[in-house]
């Protein structure tokens, strides 16, 4: 019954999530913006112009940029960011990652990155899990997270009806992405958090993950 499984990259494939965070801190300081933890999830699964922009409002410095100005920001956020990614290794994968992409290989269920990250072709590459998914969403041109583009794309992409997939997601823009596309929504991290987004179950860590434990619970058995 189950078609196709969709994963976010950043936070549940990897710990990229946290470098996202640490490079947005050190740009927002630079112009005088604090960030904390707290805001930063509401910039998880969203696009580096967007998240940008929550930046400024939340700084009450939207009128302080010119967009020459906010693309020469985004550009140091990103250069800093991609600087971090270079130490990547498949060391980093999350735990049962790779034990899932294999399961979902061995009963010929497509993997899809639904990743709103410019950088995730890059990012897998460097994990070594590049051939692990059959279809790797382009956030390029579709409306992003918590629209449910991005999550369809992928599951078009290899024909499967989005009522008999699984999205995994820690943002809560990403979950609700999920819940919009129709598709049933694991969360991991924050159990409150993610369940107020509206997730079918919420996982601390991706250790927890495996196929007969998502079929049961989604199930589509
Ligand atoms: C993901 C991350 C966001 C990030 C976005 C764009 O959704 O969760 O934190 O802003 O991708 O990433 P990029 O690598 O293109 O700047
Ligand atoms: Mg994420």
């Amino acid at each position: 019954k189950l078609q196709a499984v969709l994963f976010d990259l950043d936070g549940v494939i990897t710990d990229t999530a946290e470098y996202h965070f640490l490079a947005w801190k050190q740009m927002s300081d630079q112009i005088g913006i604090e960030i904390d933890r707290e805001f930063n999830e509401k910039l998880k699964g969203i696009s580096r112009m967007e998240s940008l922009e929550r930046i400024l409002v939340h700084g009450k410095k939207v009128d302080e940029f010119t967009s020459e100005q906010r693309e020469q920001l985004a550009k140091a956020k990103n250069d800093h960011y991609v600087s971090l990614l270079i130490h990547l290794t498949p060391e980093h994968t999350y735990p049962g990652i790779t034990e899932l992409l294999e399961q979902l290989r061995e009963h010929h269920i497509p993997a899809i990155l639904a990743s709103a990250s410019k950088n995730a072709p890059q990012i897998l590459a460097s994990l070594g899990l590049a051939d692990k998914f059959q279809y790797i969403v382009s956030p390029d041109g579709i409306p992003g997270k918590p629209a449910p583009d991005i999550f369809l794309k992928g599951a078009e992409a290899v024909g499967a009806d989005p009522l008999y997939c699984i999205g995994i997601e820690d943002a809560q823009a990403g979950i609700e992405a999920i819940k919009a596309a129709g598709m049933y929504a694991v969360g991991i991290g924050e159990h409150d958090l993610l369940q107020s987004a509206g997730a079918d179950i919420v996982y601390n860590s991706t250790t927890h993950l495996n196929l007969s434990s998502l079929l049961q619970m989604a199930g589509m058995k």
